[in-house]
């Protein structure tokens, strides 16, 4: 299959999210690698994926999954070569599957050279003002320079002596101490970074997701305010004059990469991963920034009628106004596995639950795969891009008694141990039922498998009718062919916990939440998340009709 001339293909795609490190792993080393994806693209093609999105693959020290990036424009050697990548690209691309990259321009890594060279070198020196160091507070600069917040620490700045360096200086990172920020008001970042573009994009990747897209640029001027709100709708946030993050700005950089871009044929094409107050949003999504925005508003919205049609009326309102498309999604690597969100009552503390180990209370397996299957037949028939993370497609739940010795993310090593963290949905995938770790390669994953995921494997899923992975084939296909204006009318239903929309082409989609069994409409039933019970729609399922 040939990858379509359409330059608007993205606006109604179905993109596919590769964990890289966790989706195949061939040279068994228990990380998944580059030659693994491509070993998996007739996996990818049965899906009728318009793209796949690789999160980093980039040299790392894995400080942060990844996000902690050595060197923008090679591959780690755990996980391949550039040649891997062409390679990969190009079966990919013989698939008809398009490539998205991660660009990660918040921050490097503390491994990258032009950190080392930083730190290497002398308070005011032009390898220092690449990143944000400035003196402490205190008689001797033993007090951080200001009280800024940081995700994954108490505080956004730390000494550089961590490093070895020797003048006295703090440096800020947004995130983990390995994960020092980039300055953004420095040309030379900027430059650095249309570089990054360009050596990907001139390989043929076709598009890029960005990586904490609204934080690039902070107001730095002197003396520094005190006092920075991670809340997204703090007033300040709002109109784009916050300290450090969703600075108007940032728009001045992404109006430069959209000038490279759309230097390409066909233009290529981003996403921002934006966490903003969601009227922000289309400023990212404008098509002369970034073009696309994901909206996570589906994310934690309680599985409810009334949720969803909030979530979709609004996010149809706010891709009009740039002319974008909306983009849904359930799931990535950075959120708890929607099935288990489902399937846990909605008053559990998930942190909670997840630092017991998944203990505390039940998990409906069950329960919680049908609604989610459900609930991405909903998104999928919705107008939009659907972006849809690896294991999604086989109603796979969060693994939860991942050891505490075993834990890779920082968001638990560094916060005082308070949260587990993300770790329990970036688990190596299962492809086989049984066999050395799944069918996912021949060394001990680099994070342990439950037993329970044979259930849940490639294998066991394919070619029964009505499993996960099934439904989730067929309903790619179909959508694909159903696809059509980006428009949907809502029709009435007798219960409240039922919404029912259509397409201006025929194609309806219902879904039923929660309410006792619902009698199907009139029409011809083209695909059910779940089988029909003497006619009628079950709890939990969702049908796609003809009307
Ligand atoms: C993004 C990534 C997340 C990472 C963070 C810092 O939110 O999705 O995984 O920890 O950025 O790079």
């Amino acid at each position: 299959m040939s990858l379509s001339k359409d330059k608007n293909w993205w606006r109604q795609a179905a993109i596919y999210q590769i964990y890289p490190r966790s989706f195949a792993d061939t040279d068994g080393n228990g990380i998944g690698d580059l030659k693994g994806v491509t070993s998996k693209v007739d996996y990818l093609a049965s899906l009728s994926l318009d793209a796949v999105w690789l999160s980093p693959f980039y040299p790392s020290a894995l400080a942060d999954g990844g996000y902690d990036v050595d060197d923008y424009r090679n591959v780690d050697p755990k996980l391949g070569t550039l040649a891997d990548f062409d390679e990969m690209l190009a079966a990919l691309h013989n698939a008809g599957i398009r490539v998205f990259v991660d660009i990660v321009p918040n921050h490097s890594s503390n491994l990258h050279q032009w950190f080392k060279d930083a730190i290497a070198a002398a308070p005011g020196s032009a390898e220092r003002a690449r990143y944000i160091f400035r003196d402490g507070r205190g008689a001797n600069g033993e007090i951080p320079p200001t009280d800024w917040p940081s995700h994954f620490a108490p505080s956004a700045w730390t000494h550089e002596s961590t490093w070895g360096g020797k003048h006295n200086q703090w440096y800020m990172h947004w995130f983990a101490p390995e994960q020092p920020d980039w300055n953004w008001d420095n040309p030379e970042v900027e430059a650095d970074f249309l570089k990054t573009l360009k050596f990907w994009a001139d390989r043929g990747v076709d598009g890029f997701r960005i990586d904490v897209a609204h934080a690039l640029k902070k107001d730095l001027s002197e003396p520094l305010r005190m006092r920075a709100t991670m809340e997204y709708d703090a007033p300040q946030n709002l109109d784009g004059t916050g300290i450090l993050m969703d600075r108007n700005e940032v728009f001045e950089v992404y109006r430069t990469w959209r000038t490279l871009f759309n230097s390409y044929d066909p233009p290529r094409v981003a996403v921002a991963e934006a966490n903003v107050h969601p009227s922000r949003l289309p400023l990212y999504a404008s098509e002369n920034t970034l073009g696309q925005s994901f909206d996570f508003r589906f994310i934690d919205a309680a599985f409810t009628a009334q949720n969803y049609k909030e979530c979709v009326s609004q996010s149809l309102e706010l891709a009009k106004k740039n002319n974008s498309s909306t983009t849904w999604t359930l799931g990535n690597h950075d959120q708890m596995r929607y099935a288990t969100k489902l399937g846990l009552h909605p008053i559990v503390d998930r942190n909670d639950w997840l630092l017991s180990h998944g203990q505390s209370h039940p998990v409906d397996f069950e329960i919680g795969t049908r609604c989610s299957v459900a609930a991405n037949l909903f998104i999928l028939a919705l107008p939009g891009c659907t972006y849809i993370y690896q294991g999604d497609e086989l109603g796979i739940h969060e693994v939860a008694d991942i050891p505490f010795d075993q834990v890779q993310d920082p968001l638990y090593l560094r916060n005082l141990k308070q949260a587990k963290g993300r770790d329990g949905s970036r688990v190596p995938l299962p492809w086989t039922r049984g066999g050395t770790n799944f069918g996912f390669g021949a060394g001990t994953p680099h994070l342990p498998q439950p037993k329970w995921f044979a259930d849940f494997s490639v294998e066991a899923e394919s070619g029964i009718s009505g499993s996960p992975l099934e439904v989730f084939r067929k309903a790619l296909k179909l959508r694909r062919e159903l696809q059509c204006a980006e428009e949907i009318t809502w029709h009435e239903t007798t219960s409240e916990d039922v919404l029912h929309f259509s397409r201006p082409n025929g194609w309806n989609c219902i879904t039923n939440f929660k309410a006792s069994k619902y009698p199907m409409p009139a029409g011809e039933i083209i695909l059910a998340s779940s089988p029909l019970v003497n006619g009628k729609i079950a709890a939990g399922s969702t049908v796609w009709f003809k009307a």
